[in-house]
């Protein structure tokens, strides 16, 4: 049997290519070697979106995203998060074995609390709805961004707690994370982040691109421009990199002409294929539908065992 796959990203704004890099390439190289679950999270976007309207186009939106980058709904269970209620449900019974000073050294915490003082309940219970989201469909693997890798840790943590005091009954998952694009740099060399302004959207139309890529912050002590480079390393390879950058060696400007003209080529064809899932809003409903009642089928078996380990009286 195969082995089973889970990640998922948050309907919080446009993806951006270090979105790409770190995850969501993995979700369509792997599908064909994984029993793949890929979710739209949702219920975790509500901590920052608190808008009907907004939500529900954005969420829709990364299941136009999935398809566009070539996630194949016959291959791949794409869903909701909300629609596996199930899992709101196991994070409260993880709440229930999770000390708040565990809760409290999660690094994203940390930094709510650095930036505000009204930090919610939900940002705080983060990781206990996130490690529902993997265990709960036992997941293998979960490929994610570095910045997720403690995340992970604490998913195995409560496992761990779970089959200690219940008995053997989750899977500790692994994460899964592609070294040489574990953190994509932003266009000022920072990490790339949506909340940064310093991103280059997947989907980013012509116009985006060459603005993005004019504005990408040059070194000029250097004479390859190091953060040019590193967005270049993404989608061309090292041979006609080191072609490229020794015969333009401190030519900044026509290096950037390159990397945008690259980016076009590498864009346009996943730009167009997006297009054309927006024009089938029916097509793209059924599968989300039929993905949420799949996922609900395959979950129920495991919530069932675990109300009955913990005595939480199930009536069928
Ligand atoms: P953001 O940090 O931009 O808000 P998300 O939280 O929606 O992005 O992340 C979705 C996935 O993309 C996660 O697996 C995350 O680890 C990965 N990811 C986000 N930013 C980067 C980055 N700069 N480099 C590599 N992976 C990233
Ligand atoms: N926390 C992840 C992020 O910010 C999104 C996410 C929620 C996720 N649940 C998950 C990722 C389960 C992998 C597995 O990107």
């Amino acid at each position: 049997m195969s082995k089973i796959l889970v990640s998922g990203v948050k309907p919080t704004g446009r993806p951006h290519i270090g979105n790409y890099f770190g995850a969501m390439k993995q979700f369509v190289d792997l599908q064909d070697s994984y029993e793949s679950r890929i979710f739209v999270a949702n219920l975790h976007a509500l901590t920052t979106v608190q808008n009907k309207e907004e939500l529900e186009k954005n969420a829709n939106d990364v299941i136009l995203d999935y398809l566009a980058i070539g996630l194949d709904p016959a291959k791949t269970t794409l869903y909701l998060q909300s629609d596996v209620p199930h899992v709101a449900e196991l994070a409260w019974i993880f709440s229930c074995i999770t000390t708040m000073p565990y809760l409290m050294r999660a690094h994203a915490f940390k930094d709510a609390e650095a930036k505000s003082k009204e930090i919610s309940a939900g940002v705080f219970n983060y990781p206990l709805l996130m490690a529902a989201d993997i265990l709960l469909p036992s997941a293998d693997v979960v490929p994610v961004g570095k910045d997720q890798k403690q995340h992970i840790e604490i998913t195995r943590d409560i496992a761990e707690k779970f089959n200690r005091l219940f008995d053997e009954t989750f899977k500790i998952p692994k994460e899964l994370i592609i070294e040489s694009t574990e953190t994509v740099l932003g266009i000022d060399g920072q990490k790339m982040s949506k909340s940064y302004n310093n991103t280059i959207p997947l989907f980013a139309t012509d116009e985006e691109i060459e603005k993005a890529v004019m504005s990408i912050v040059t070194d000029s002590s250097g004479d390859i421009p190091k953060n040019v480079y590193a967005i270049h390393a993404l989608i061309r390879d090292k041979d006609y990199l080191h072609t490229l950058y020794t015969e333009n060696t401190g030519k900044y400007k026509e290096l950037k002409d390159t990397l945008i003209s690259d980016l076009k080529d590498f864009i346009g064809p996943m730009r167009e294929k997006r297009k054309e899932w927006e024009g089938k809003p029916d097509e793209v409903k059924k599968i989300v539908t039929e993905g949420g009642m799949k996922m609900r089928k395959i979950v129920h078996g495991k919530m069932v065992e675990v109300r009955k380990k913990v005595g939480l009286i199930h009536h069928e």
